[in-house]
């Protein structure tokens, strides 16, 4: 390790709240030894590497060259198999401190060949260690572990879009396929850290409880169970087109203990709606990512009166949407580069539509709602700007 230097060490550094936290400041050269070092450390100190950069002579030889032009082919194999990993419960069970691959194999029903060779990948990949004959997670593969919703969607809800690509492109050729429970998943999951906090923020003004949230295009129910457990209101209906989403939904209401708050349909928005009459002013609406779907499959005049229909009951209606882009936003660093660069070209390929926010403001003020509230996203989780939240109500007056 004789490219690495510890600059700073057994210094401390303060906290948000003044608190001293030890610290550790690491130069190196090398990503992985950075990586390790501060994998190490993790238990002990704060840990900063700071990557030298090193740029040497373009690679001579082929194998140099061929070996920085695959990366993204390495990249792509990566993701595919960090995603088996975790999908699979492997990283769990791992972490439960079952590590023996006879094991393993036998708690999971996998061949032993191949769960050897999965793991052995993600061996020379640095997510796991082996000792002897005990595999361990490495601070890079919790890192992963932690932020398993982001998998899950990208790549068990959109991967198999990605084989598709080269036919999705010909004018008039069809819409690629997505999973649509991993996505639901895997959205749901994901609002837990940057939609639900925006959702949550946008109702703190409110004095009252919401009476009832509908939830349309729900997913796996956890985002409309979060928000009637953090108690935002009395009880929730969510509704998916998808009746495997709605099968997820009903099979955690129990371990969610919210059995007599919470039901779930598989129907659309459309059809509920039009089985719907009477009072609903204390109902509130919750249309999170998915009237860029209903916008795309089913055209904005069903979506129209869909919101129509909302505004005219005296409803209100909580919209999150993500903007298409934004001008001066750099696309080539950060979660702009690593998640939004692909949820873009994802929607583009699936039947999706992203909007401005200006189209879906002018749309919301045609169908009679006004914008009461607005909020981004927590910058902390997401910094671009793209994501937002809007609490709108009926323009006639909300009634209490
Ligand atoms: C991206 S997911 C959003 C999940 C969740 N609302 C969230 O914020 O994370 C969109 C969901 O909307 C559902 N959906 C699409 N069109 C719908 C419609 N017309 N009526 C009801 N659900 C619909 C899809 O099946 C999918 O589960």
């Amino acid at each position: 390790m004789a490219d690495i230097v510890v600059v700073e060490a057994h210094t401390k550094v303060l906290d948000l709240d003044g608190r001293p936290r030890p610290f550790v400041r690491v130069l190196t050269r090398s990503d992985e030894k950075a990586s390790v070092l501060a994998d190490k450390l993790a238990d002990l100190a704060d840990v900063e590497t700071v990557l030298i950069g090193f740029h040497p002579i373009r690679q001579a030889t082929m194998e140099g060259q061929l070996a920085e032009a695959l990366q993204p082919v390495a990249q792509a194999f990566t993701a595919f198999a960090l995603h088996a990993f975790l999908d699979t419960g492997l990283a769990r069970s791992i972490e439960s401190g079952m590590a023996d691959l006879a094991a393993l194999a036998d708690r999971h029903a996998m061949d032993p060949d191949r769960l050897s060779a999965l793991l052995g990948y993600l061996v020379n990949e640095r997510y796991l260690t082996r000792v002897a004959d005990r595999w361990e997670l490495t601070g890079k593969m919790r890192a992963v572990a932690r932020i398993e919703p982001w998998y899950t969607l990208l790549i068990g809800g959109y991967g198999q879009l990605l084989p598709t690509i080269r036919e999705l492109l010909p004018a008039g050729a069809p819409f690629g396929s997505r999973d649509a429970v991993a996505v639901g998943r895997g959205s749901c999951g994901i609002s837990q850290y940057d939609a639900i906090p925006m959702i949550v923020s946008l109702l703190s003004g409110e004095n009252a409880l919401l009476g009832r949230i509908i939830d349309i295009g729900c997913g796996d129910g956890s985002f409309l169970a979060s928000l009637i457990k953090q108690n935002q209101a009395e009880a929730g209906i969510g509704l998916d087109s998808d009746p495997g989403s709605i099968r997820a939904a009903n099979e955690s209401i129990d371990s969610w203990g919210l059995a007599s708050r919470l039901s779930f349909q598989t129907t659309t928005v459309q059809d509920f709606i039009a089985a719907q009459s009477g009072d609903g002013r204390r109902d509130c609406f919750l249309a999170s990512f998915v009237l860029q779907e209903i916008l795309e499959q089913q055209g904005e005049e069903s979506l129209r009166s869909v919101l129509r229909a909302i505004s005219r009951r005296g409803s209100r209606l909580l919209v999150v949407e993500v903007e298409p882009g934004r001008d001066g936003l750099d696309m080539t660093t950060g979660l702009a580069n690593r998640y939004y660069n692909a949820y873009f070209l994802l929607h583009a390929l699936t039947e999706q539509r992203l909007a401005s926010r200006d189209y879906w403001e002018a749309i919301f003020a045609d169908c009679g709602f006004s914008v009461a509230r607005s909020a981004t996203v927590n910058p902390e989780v997401d910094s671009t700007g793209l994501e937002f939240g809007l609490l709108l109500s009926p323009r006639s007056g909300w009634v209490a």
